[in-house]
């Protein structure tokens, strides 16, 4: 295992610990994530009683693989609790969607009664900067590409690495990574892409963090913004 992988399953373990008998919790996506379900099943196979939400193809196949009992939102009356990674964390603000899976993180992350980030350091920063990205229904490429450069940022069209071709969501559409530099104000830029047509979610999560588990060299840090 990576240096930096050590360290997200350092995140992973002390977000999984937080998960109590009975509760519904929601499964992130991505290589910290991952981290947090594999501690979930090893605890499932030592009695805990949960069920999980996922938020991918890949989260629920590692949930199937860990022994993680999964169910659905329409099937649950609460989310206690939902673990996810980032792309990069200010304070309670995030980009996601590196995995491409924003669209079902957020929807999964915002109705947990707790939401807590995992990551390795570098995730961290003083101001996000990271592009943002943008799930587009196909056929609305190239109107959302003209209107998201109106509104400052470059689009460019994730490419899969092992097929010719873009990148296809788990729904069956497609992501423009929107560069727009530093997002100073990342609540007002979330409202200006939640209003343009085509879009179907993007990965600005304004003040969506409850809790921020980052796993170091000597433990893990807890912030909770
Ligand atoms: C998935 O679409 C993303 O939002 C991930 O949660 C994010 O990219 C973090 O992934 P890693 O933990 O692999 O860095």
């Amino acid at each position: 295992m990576s240096d930096t992988q050590a360290l997200k399953r350092r995140a992973g373990e002390s977000a999984a610990n937080l998960v109590e008998d009975g509760m519904v919790v929601g499964l992130g996506t991505g290589s910290t994530a991952a981290e947090a379900i594999r501690a979930l099943g090893d605890r499932v196979d030592a009695g805990l009683d949960i069920a999980g939400v996922p938020t991918s193809y890949q989260s629920r196949e590692l949930a199937r693989e860990a022994g993680v009992p999964l169910t659905t939102l329409a099937d649950v009356d609460t989310l206690g609790i939902a673990i996810d990674g980032a792309d990069q964390i200010v304070g309670a603000d995030l980009v996601k969607g590196g995995g491409a899976a924003h669209a079902r993180e957020k929807y999964v992350d915002a109705a947990a009664e707790r939401f807590v980030v995992v990551a390795d350091p570098s995730k961290t920063a003083s101001v996000l900067d990271h592009p943002v990205p943008v799930e587009v229904l196909p056929d609305a490429k190239p109107v959302v590409a003209d209107t998201v450069r109106n509104l400052g940022a470059e689009p460019s069209l994730r490419e899969a690495e092992r097929k010719d071709g873009p990148v296809v969501t788990d729904n069956g559409n497609l992501v423009l990574d929107c560069d727009f530099g530093e997002l100073p104000n990342p609540g007002a830029t979330a409202l200006d892409l939640d209003a343009v047509p085509g879009i179907v979610e993007h990965g600005v999560f304004p003040s969506m963090a409850d809790e921020v588990h980052v796993g170091t060299e000597d433990g893990v840090t807890v912030e909770y913004p």
